[in-house]
């Protein structure tokens, strides 16, 4: 048999992917990237496209949550994913950080700012409180051929502190049937701190309105957690703070350690709480993480020593179970 005949390459695979919240059905040569097939066939031109070897970040995008280079992505590997592009990412108004770096002039020509600012949108996610060292690190990746970095630093910057003030805006106490009337934007300024100060959990949940009780809201964004991808757990496993380090941490994870007392730890039991941390990091690849609600130091500590030992799965379990509690804690503190 002629070999030509029995490899038959296709002249174009269908595909079905969610971009910005839509699904699209559509076919495309085999050979197409993420890149164009947002741009040409889609018409998403605020993706930039430059180097095309994943070396500028002007085509970054988020696919199933990860920052992606989307000229190393081949189309048919978006098949089933969901895609968020710059064009996703504003509502009625533009998103805060298209607004911070408006404000603090984090472009010149523009051509790199969609990728920064897709790029800035993932770190913030994970992190809510980079350092500027992290920030850089973040955006490395990132090229930018006019500004010479300054305004984009400074943008960021104004981005965290104008979320944090939004956060220190938020309701004391809100009565729970009060969030059925809360809009998408408001719910997420509610809500989307609790688990990790990783807003995606609150964006899923939201798509499971309505909320009958709060232990209804807890239960669905537990189920959200749940259901996600286990790079997706990881991801915020690994956005909670490390226990009874001095790290730039929120205000209310602040608040929650003080209550323990590790926010005034003796240099010897700062040094064992480090040395521990960072023994957990190397094996699991998240920090320790506890409700430390009703604990205090010996026994933190005695659970640390104990759950070293676990194996990378059950320490997963481990940890997401405790950020269960402490969103549970949270959500009881925030809704009557
Ligand atoms: S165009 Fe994709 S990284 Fe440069
Ligand atoms: S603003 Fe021109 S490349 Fe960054």
């Amino acid at each position: 048999m002629d070999i030509k005949e029995d490899v038959q390459i296709p002249s174009r695979i269908d595909l079905a992917l969610k971009v910005n919240g839509t699904l699209y059905e559509i076919s495309v040569p085999p050979t197409t990237r993420l890149v164009y097939l947002l741009r040409d066939e889609l018409k998403l031109t605020g993706t930039k496209i430059s180097c095309e070897i994943g070396r500028c970040g002007a085509c970054a995008v988020q696919m199933n949550n990860q920052l992606v280079n989307s000229c190393l992505i081949m189309a048919y590997q978006s098949n089933h994913a969901s895609i968020i592009t710059i064009e996703g990412i504003a509502g009625d108004d533009l998103h805060p950080i298209q607004q911070a770096f408006l404000e603090e002039g984090g472009f010149q020509c523009g051509y790199c700012t969609p990728g920064m600012i897709m790029a800035t949108k993932a770190l913030l996610e994970s992190n809510t409180a980079p350092t500027e060292e992290q920030i850089q690190e973040a955006l490395s990746g990132n090229l930018c051929r006019c500004t010479g970095y300054g305004g984009i630093i400074r943008s960021v910057q104004r981005a965290i502190k104008d979320s944090d003030q939004k956060n220190s805006a938020r309701s004391e106490v809100l009565m729970i049937h009060e969030v059925q009337q809360l809009s998408r934007e408001e719910f997420l300024l509610q809500v989307g701190w609790v688990f990790e100060h990783s807003p995606w959990v609150a964006e899923k949940a939201w798509e499971s309105r309505p909320f009958l009780s709060k232990e209804d809201l807890f239960q669905k964004m537990v189920k959200v957690v749940e259901n996600a991808e286990v790079t997706d757990q990881l991801k915020l496993l690994r956005a909670h703070p490390d226990l009874g380090t001095r790290l730039k941490i929120s205000e209310v994870s602040q608040k929650e350690q003080a209550s323990v007392g590790l926010d005034k730890l003796s240099p010897n039991e700062f040094r064992e709480f480090a040395f521990l941390n960072e023994k957990y990091v190397e094996k699991f690849g998240f920090p320790f993480i506890m409700a430390v609600k009703g604990q205090n130091k010996d026994s933190i500590l005695a659970a640390m020593k104990e759950r070293i030992h676990s194996s990378n799965d059950e320490e997963r379990m481990n940890a997401l179970n405790e950020v269960y509690k402490i969103a549970g804690f949270r959500l009881n503190d925030t809704f009557q």
